[in-house]
């Protein structure tokens, strides 16, 4: 039996990789598609065409089957149809609308709203699934019988994936400059193509803050970090440039070797084969030509070098909205429903 799926934000930019992840997939039952009260009542083909431009944002070719599929709207959905929600709208939507759903069924965001609470987990399969546990806790406090289980923002990804290995080396300072691509901003209202072609955009609002918070909490230690936000024009993927300060220095060979040696004790259908793929190449990553690897769920990292300042310096690729958003919702719900919270 599979388990009943829907997704609120159907027609955004996560909402359609979300589609792109769950079509034919083994466990989830992709059976209903909402979104706001502008996309209510029509087609879906109908609520992403404007003037007959079909806005399908994804790599990924749009499933044929889903052009008739009606989009009901988010605020009217009965969240006891289904087992399981992926929650693909901003934060004050979610705010609003998440609880409602968990009150019956098990929701998995990408937004922000509810990340930094207590008992709220935040969890890359990869990298702290120990943190399912706090789960039991949310039920019992909010008294719901589902849960609401977000992944972190999109840029944290990539940082928290590949800090992991290197804390076997204790991490003690980080410093993290990122150069976005602009389908992290969204479709609505997005970057403006006047603002973003041949620019860099050197403020991305509150992304700062939310990097520093969340990589603390999903390592689950204190440390010092400092980000700056950047974005650029490139389509999808996230390139970082990263310095590390460990507290047992490591050389190249041995953060070359923590990284490629890391892999995923939670084995699930999406599970890439690599979660850090490790360049020599000096011209990589790239995010045109590596964004994709591991099915966009794979951190493409290399340029690791010694630094004379904080000790180790490299460059990483991360797929936002696939590993960042929707493919890495998906890998988290199989995660849960492994553990039995589905
Ligand atoms: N883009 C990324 O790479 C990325 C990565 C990680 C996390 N995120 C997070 O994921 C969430 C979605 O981002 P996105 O980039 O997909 O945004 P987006 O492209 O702007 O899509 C927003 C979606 O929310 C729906 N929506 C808006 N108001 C609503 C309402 N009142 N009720 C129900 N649905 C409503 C929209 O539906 P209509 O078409 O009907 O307006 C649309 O489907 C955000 O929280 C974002 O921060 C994004």
């Amino acid at each position: 039996m599979k388990y009943k799926t829907a997704i609120v934000g159907v027609t955004g930019i996560v909402g359609q990789q979300a589609i792109v992840a769950l079509n034919n997939h083994p466990q989830f039952d992709l059976i209903s598609f909402a979104a706001s009260e502008r996309s209510a009542g029509k087609t879906y083909r109908q609520a992403i065409e404007t003037n007959g431009i079909v806005g399908w944002y994804a790599d990924d070719p749009m499933p044929e089957e889903i052009n008739n599929i009606k989009v009901q709207d988010a605020g009217k959905l009965d969240p006891s149809d289904y087992d399981i929600i992926f929650s693909c709208v901003d934060a004050d939507v979610a705010r609003e609308l998440e609880p409602k759903f968990a009150k019956h069924c098990a929701v998995i965001s990408t937004a922000s709203a509810f990340r930094y609470d207590n008992d709220v987990p935040l969890i890359i399969p990869p990298v702290n699934p120990e943190q399912v546990s706090l789960i039991e806790k949310q039920r019992k406090t909010r008294n719901w019988k589902g849960f609401i289980a977000p992944i972190p923002n999109c840029t944290t990804t990539g940082l928290a994936i590949t800090l992991k290995p290197l804390d076997q080396f204790g991490i003690e300072s980080v410093i993290m400059t990122s150069l976005q691509a602009v389908s992290g901003a969204g479709r609505s209202p997005g970057v403006r193509a006047l603002d973003i072609i041949d620019n860099v955009i050197p403020y991305i609002v509150g992304e700062e803050e939310k990097v520093e918070k969340e990589a603390q909490k999903i390592l689950n230690k204190k440390f010092d970090i400092s980000c700056t936000c950047t974005r650029v024009p490139v389509l999808n993927g996230h390139t970082e440039s990263v310095f590390v300060q460990l507290k047992k220095p490591a050389t190249i060979e041995q953060a070359e070797k923590a990284f490629s040696n890391f892999s995923s004790s939670v084995k699930t259908h999406s599970t890439p084969k690599q979660v850090i793929k490790v360049f020599s190449d000096p011209s990589r990553p790239q995010p045109r030509l590596d964004r994709e690897t591991g099915n966009g769920l794979t951190t493409c990292v290399g340029r690791i070098r010694s630094d004379p300042v904080l000790g180790l310096k490299y460059v990483l690729v991360s797929h936002n909205s696939k590993m960042g958003a929707a493919a890495g919702a998906v890998w988290l719900a199989e995660l849960l429903e492994q553990r039995g919270y589905i």
